[in-house]
C-alpha cells in the first residue's frame, strides 16, 4: 500500500495566488492518518493560507486537496469533518465551558445524551473535568486554550487543524502545553496538522515537519533528520542554531573530502551521493558539535581562533570565535570544559567531522 493510500490529507500541486501574488506554489504534501505534522516557516511564507485551503475557507487557485482520497475542492468547511483551533479562535464569553464544548455538537444536531457524553469525554481528554460550569473569564490562558481544544475535538473530527494555538501563552505554559498537546494527540490517535513559526515547538511535538519558505516546501521529514541533515542554508539556519561556513575549496582524499574553510580545513567522510563535490559552497556545523581542544591535546579538524564573545548560560557557555578575519564560529562548550578561557584568549576548536553537513546554497 502506498503512503497516499493511508493518507488522511493529501495536497497535490496546490497553488494559491492573490492577483499576481503567488503565496503558495505547487505544494505537495501527504499527512498519514494519526500523525502529528507541523507546517513550520517564517511569517508570510504561506502556512495559514495552506491550512485555510485544507479547512475549506479558501479554494486553491489550482491543484487538489484530498481528504481520505476524495478531492475536496468545492466542499464547504462544515462538510469536511475537520476540527479547528486557531490562535484567536476565541471562546464564546457568555457560554460556560460545557456550552462552549457542546457548540459543534449542537451544530451537528446531536442528541442531548450524545452531546453530554461527548462533552464529558472531550473535557477529560484535555484534563478539564470539574470546569464545566465556569465561564471563559474565570479560566487561565492555558485552560481557555484547552477548552478551545476540547470544543474542536468533541465532534470527533478525523483531522484537527491548529494554527499557532499556543502563541498567546507565556513561555512556561507554552512549553507545558506542547507536551500536553502531543499526549492528547497520541491518546486520541487523531491526525493533527499544526502550523507554527516556532521551530522548537514543531521539533518537540511532531512526527513530521514540513518547512516552508516563500510559498514552497523547503524540506520535509522527521524532526531529527531535518536537524541533522538540512538540505539548504535556509533550513539549517531556521532550525536550531548553526554555523554556515563558506567552503572555498573541496579536495577528494581517499573517499573523503577535505573542505577548505576560512581559517583551516576539515576532513569529512564523503557523505553525499546527492551533492557533487563541485557543488559544495557552504557547510553547516551545529555549535554543539564544535569542541574546545584542551591544552596539550592533539586533534584533527582544528581551527585556531580568538574568543570574541562569551555568554554563560549555566550548563554551557556560548562562544563566538574569530577563526579568520570576518569568519566567526559559534561553539557551545560545557562549562566544565572551559578552564582559563576568556574574551581575547587564543584557543583551538575541533569540528566533529561526522557532524559537518555540506550544502550547495
Ligand atoms: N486575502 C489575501 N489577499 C492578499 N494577500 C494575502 C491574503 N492572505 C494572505 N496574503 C499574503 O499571502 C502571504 C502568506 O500569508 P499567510 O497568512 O499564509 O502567512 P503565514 O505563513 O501564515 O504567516 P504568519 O506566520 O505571519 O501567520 C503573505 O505574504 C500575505 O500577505
Ligand atoms: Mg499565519
Amino acid at each position: 500500500m502506498s503512503s497516499a493510500d493511508t493518507a488522511d490529507i493529501q495536497l497535490v500541486d496546490v497553488t494559491k495566488s492573490y492577483g499576481s501574488n503567488l503565496v503558495v506554489d505547487k505544494v505537495n504534501l501527504i499527512v498519514p492518518k494519526g500523525e502529528f505534522v507541523s507546517i513550520l516557516g517564517p511569517s508570510g511564507c504561506g502556512k495559514t493560507t495552506t491550512l485555510n485551503m485544507v479547512a475549506g475557507f479558501h479554494e486553491p487557485t489550482s491543484g487538489e486537496i484530498r481528504i481520505r482520497g476524495t478531492n475536496q475542492v468545492g466542499v464547504p468547511p462544515e462538510k469536511r469533518n475537520i476540527g479547528l483551533v486557531f490562535q484567536n479562535y476565541a471562546l464564546f464569553p457568555h457560554m460556560t465551558v460545557a456550552e462552549n464544548v457542546a457548540f459543534g455538537l449542537k451544530m451537528k444536531r446531536k442528541s442531548r445524551a450524545e452531546t453530554e457524553v461527548a462533552v464529558k469525554n472531550a473535557l477529560r481528554s484535555v484534563h478539564l473535568e470539574g470546569y464545566e460550569s465556569r465561564y471563559p473569564k474565570e479560566l487561565s490562558g492555558g485552560q481557555q486554550q484547552r477548552t478551545a481544544l476540547a470544543r474542536a475535538i468533541a465532534p470527533q473530527p478525523s483531522v484537527l487543524l491548529l494554527d499557532e494555538p499556543l502563541s498567546n501563552l507565556d513561555l512556561k505554559l507554552r512549553e507545558a502545553m506542547r507536551v500536553e498537546l502531543k499526549e492528547i494527540q497520541e491518546a486520541l490517535g487523531m491526525t493533527f496538522v499544526y502550523v507554527t513559526h516556532d521551530q522548537e515547538e514543531a521539533m518537540a511535538m511532531s512526527d513530521r515537519v514540513v518547512v516552508m519558505s516563500g510559498g514552497v516546501v523547503a524540506q520535509e521529514g522527521r524532526p531529527v533528520d531535518i536537524y541533522q541533515n538540512p538540505v539548504s542554508a535556509f533550513v539549517a539556519d531556521f532550525i536550531g542554531k548553526s554555523n554556515l561556513l563558506p567552503v572555498t575549496k573541496v579536495d577528494e582524499e581517499k573517499g573523503k573530502l577535505r573542505l577548505t574553510l576560512k581559517g583551516g580545513t576539515v576532513l569529512i567522510a564523503d557523505p553525499s551521493a546527492s551533492l557533487a563535490p563541485g557543488k559544495i559552497e557552504l557547510c553547516c556545523v551545529r555549535p554543539e558539535n564544535v569542541q574546545l581542544v584542551q591544552p596539550g591535546e592533539t586533534a584533527e579538524n582544528v581551527l585556531p581562533g580568538r574568543v570574541d564573545k562569551m555568554v554563560n548560560l549555566g550548563a554551557h557557555v556560548d562562544l563566538w570565535v574569530d577563526v579568520s578575519r570576518g569568519c566567526t564560529v559559534k561553539a557551545q562548550i560545557p562549562v566544565r570544559r572551559l578552564q582559563n578561557v576568556d574574551v581575547g584568549s587564543e584557543i583551538k576548536l575541533r569540528i566533529d567531522p561526522a557532524a559537518v553537513q555540506p550544502l550547495a546554497h
